[in-house]
């Protein structure tokens, strides 16, 4: 039975504005959506002919037996099946790279990159993309890939599909518009997109350059962390979480759509657009989260909690509690510990950790850690504030303090995160990285 109350209408026409564009809600609701009246449907998903002569194709995101909670499935009804296309030949891989992560030895030592650049070529998301580093296996659906993005240039003939894993989509610098199957997603810097596995899209550039990060998951989705005892509410709440309306492409010329499958990109070359869905329902689909809605939770006593208390969205493994990767961030926030050393400690930890930032000044990092830069901290690498934090945050007075305009994030995951041979060559690799720990002297003082 359709839903009526939650049925919307899209403009089918591409130049329509969208200043604010038309969304549902609610993070992995079943969402039913049509870009013309009467396109879905009703009663059933695959009639003997489908409502306006489409075709009805479902796109399952799951295994068709995976209990109902993380069930995840899509019935699209489209111009044309996705089975007719032409066969798909390999193209070069540029700087994409995907696990298992072997052209270098696993690297102790902590790294740290300036921002990406921008290239000066004409360079779309798909040219952009370069790999820094990642675990696993992609062919046993295990660990991530972490990579840069950065464009200066839309993707108009052009599409991309990841079958190898889902993309959460960071931007640093520029606003995108998500063009894929599903419909349109507009996201900005504070934001992020999340376009799953075998989904295909193009990214429009709104303004003259992109610039972020992207983890590409191999493993289980990205859903949200259980909240255990903090109850019903907070964290990243679920109405936060949209997703796109149905939006089609009728268009009837040559494209080329681009795969990535099993670590390499394959390309055929359509005579259509594959973005030609009319209507769908379910719940696989993209969806975008805006990071400023974060309800972040600290202490209002003493010490701070561990920073798993800001992971937005988790992707689990089979033992619970040990995430494939988590997605955490570093929002805005007060701090107001009494006899508290306020920044993050000094830690080393068994998960590895990848770290970006968005904008402002990460609490931890007095400098060096830019916007559009990343750090890694391995399995076990001590990291912690640097030296002029440390001073300043040791003998600070303890007032409430607003740690504002800021945003960091992490990649944080169960295994070991092995960088590329071109993430450590880069020329915006930082070298002597470990200075700012060195001025940290000997301070024991004895009764
Ligand atoms: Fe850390």
């Amino acid at each position: 039975m359709r839903d009526t109350e939650t049925v919307q209408q899209a403009p089918s026409d591409l130049t329509a504005p969208l200043a604010v564009p038309d969304h549902l809600t609610g993070f992995g609701n079943h969402h039913v959506t049509e870009a013309v009246a009467g396109a879905l449907p009703v009663g059933r998903n695959s009639p003997q002919r489908a409502p306006l002569g489409l075709y009805a194709e479902q796109i399952s995101g799951t295994a068709f037996t995976r209990p109902r909670a993380a069930n995840a499935r899509t019935w699209v009804y489209r111009i044309r099946p996705s089975a007719a296309h032409p066969p798909f030949h390999r193209i070069d891989n540029g700087l994409l790279r995907t696990a298992p992560f072997t052209e270098v030895e696993p690297d102790p030592n902590r790294l740290r990159w300036n921002a990406v650049p921008i290239p000066a070529e004409p360079t779309d998301f798909l040219d952009g993309l370069f790999t820094v580093a990642g675990n696993g296996d992609v062919m046993t659906h295990a660990g991530i890939g972490v990579h840069w993005y950065r464009a200066n240039r839309s993707m108009a003939d052009r599409y991309v599909v990841d079958a190898d894993g889902e993309l959460l989509i960071v931007p640093q610098q520029g606003r995108i518009l998500l063009h894929t199957e599903l419909g349109r997603l507009a996201v900005a810097p504070t934001e992020i997109a999340v376009v799953p596995r075998g989904i295909r899209f193009r990214v429009e550039l709104l303004d003259d350059a992109a610039r972020g990060y992207v983890c590409e998951n191999y493993g289980a989705p990205f859903t949200l962390p259980e909240r255990g005892p903090i109850g019903a509410n907070g964290l990243a709440n679920e109405r936060d979480f949209r997703y796109p309306v149905a939006a089609y492409e009728d268009r009837e010329e040559p494209v080329q759509v681009v795969q990535k499958f099993g670590g390499n990109l394959w390309a055929a070359d359509y005579d259509h657009s594959p973005l030609d869905v009319v209507a769908w329902h379910g719940s696989y689909a993209p969806y975008a989260y805006d990071l400023t809605r974060f309800m972040a939770i600290g202490t209002i006593s003493f010490d701070h909690p561990d920073p798993s208390i800001f992971t937005v969205l988790t992707s689990p493994t089979d033992t619970p509690g040990l995430a494939n990767a988590d997605f955490v961030i570093f929002p805005p926030r007060w701090l107001v510990g009494e006899d508290t050393f306020r920044p993050p400690w000094f830690h080393r930890n068994i998960m590895s950790e990848f770290m970006g930032l968005v904008h402002g000044v990460y609490d931890a990092k007095a400098e060096g850690f830019v916007p559009g830069g990343a750090s890694l901290h391995n399995t076990f690498a001590a990291h912690g504030p640097d030296a002029e934090t440390y001073a300043r945050a040791s003998t600070a007075e303890l007032v409430p303090q607003k740690v504002g305009d800021t945003l960091a994030f992490m990649f944080e995951s169960r295994w070991t995160i092995v960088p590329t041979a071109a993430a450590l060559a880069a020329p915006h690799r930082q070298h002597g990285y470990d200075a700012v720990w060195a001025g940290l002297r000997r301070e024991f003082r004895t009764p």
